[in-house]
């Protein structure tokens, strides 16, 4: 199983300049390996001299432009099923195996980014940490810390690389999360916050001590509060579907979306199939009771459940699984 590098490799710079890029250029793009660190370029930059190239195919040209180079190169190449991020190495392998299975992990949030812009909409990864037996908090909400600091960087890294991070109401209330970036460098990703009844909006919680925290909200009569950004949706009995969710989002010029919990929110994206990528984070520990990470209608047989493909990782002794809803691989 690969493991997650902590603290950062020094790919982390180049990734997050790939994000810069992207947000410019949804175009494919290169990983260069010189002797000063990593960069991010085009896939035409003139490559000499670099120690390792990884070129990123978005739109699916990369592999014939690589194969032409005359240097080691890795090419990720983002497909369906198991192999739904996989490596080609053309020539011999010149990148570290660490890096690669740190860029394995990042490479689809960017990747997923760059597409679901170019197909117009706001690509989601929801992530959640949960006990052997699928609980996400005890039965009193505490649910810190479920992950080991390691899942924390990691967090912490996928606000970095998405535009906005989106909380439930409940997470708010009972964790006073910051969404802010700081086990890592990187740029801040807009606070979210899913409230149908709007009643977020009258407490004093640290998602608005700086300007420019968005609340979704059905309440139609929700006050207005300085600096805070209130999109008022349409519902249905309150609950706003996870489509106009996103429509909001995207309305606001926010492509991509991490969803960090808690399970209520999670689970109404999941039951509407606007998850991407969704990154579960086992740890061992069993609680017998509490919270759980999925909450969604019954359904009759084993068949009816949603299935997805799955990568392991390991961290720190706990285990990150990536995965991808297998009707989306099955589409792909
Ligand atoms: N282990 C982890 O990874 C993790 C991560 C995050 C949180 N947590 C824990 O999870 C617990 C909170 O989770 P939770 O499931 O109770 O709550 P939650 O998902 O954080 O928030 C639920 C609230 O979000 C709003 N909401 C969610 N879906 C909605 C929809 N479709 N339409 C309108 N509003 C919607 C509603 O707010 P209104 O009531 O205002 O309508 C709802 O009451 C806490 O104990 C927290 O510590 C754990």
């Amino acid at each position: 199983m690969s493991p997650v590098p902590s603290p950062d490799p020094a790919a982390w710079p180049a990734l997050l300049a790939a994000r810069t890029r992207l947000r410019q250029t949804p175009q494919d793009f290169a990983l260069v390996q010189r002797a000063g660190g990593w960069s991010c370029a085009a896939i035409d930059d003139d490559l000499h001299g670099a120690a390792a190239v990884v070129f990123v195919a978005i739109t699916g040209v990369i592999p014939l432009h690589a194969a032409r180079l005359a240097m080691p190169c890795s090419v990720f190449v983002p497909g369906s099923g198991a192999a739904a991020a996989s490596w080609l190495h053309p020539g011999e392998r010149p990148v570290a195996a660490t890096t690669l299975d740190f860029l394995r992990l990042y490479l689809p949030v960017l990747v997923g980014c760059a597409t679901a812009w170019r197909q117009q909409r706001v690509f989601v990864t929801a992530h959640l940490a949960q006990t052997l037996d699928g609980r996400i908090a005890c039965t009193s909400g505490q649910s810190q810390w479920i992950g080991n600091q390691a899942n924390l960087i990691h967090a912490h890294r996928l606000r970095a690389l998405h535009d906005a991070v989106l909380v439930g109401c409940g997470t708010v209330e009972r964790d006073d999360p910051q969404l802010t970036v700081r086990q890592v460098d990187g740029p801040q990703p807009r606070r979210v916050v899913l409230s149908g009844s709007g009643r977020v909006l009258t407490g004093d919680y640290r998602v608005f001590a700086a300007a420019g925290c968005v609340v979704l909200t059905a309440n139609r009569q929700a006050a207005p509060r300085a600096r805070v950004d209130i999109a008022r949706l349409p519902d249905e009995g309150g609950r706003l579907a996870a489509d106009t969710a996103c429509a909001a989002l995207w309305q606001r010029g926010l492509w991509s979306c991490y969803l960090e919990g808690g399970g209520t929110t999670v689970s109404t994206f999941l039951q509407s199939r606007r998850i991407d990528l969704l990154h579960l984070h086992l740890a061992p520990i069993v609680l017998g009771s509490g919270i759980p990470g999925f909450s969604l209608p019954e359904v009759a047989t084993i068949a009816d459940g949603t299935r997805f493909q799955m990568q392991p990782f390991a961290l720190d002794g706990h285990v990150l699984f990536e995965c991808r809803p297998e009707a989306d691989v099955a589409a792909s």
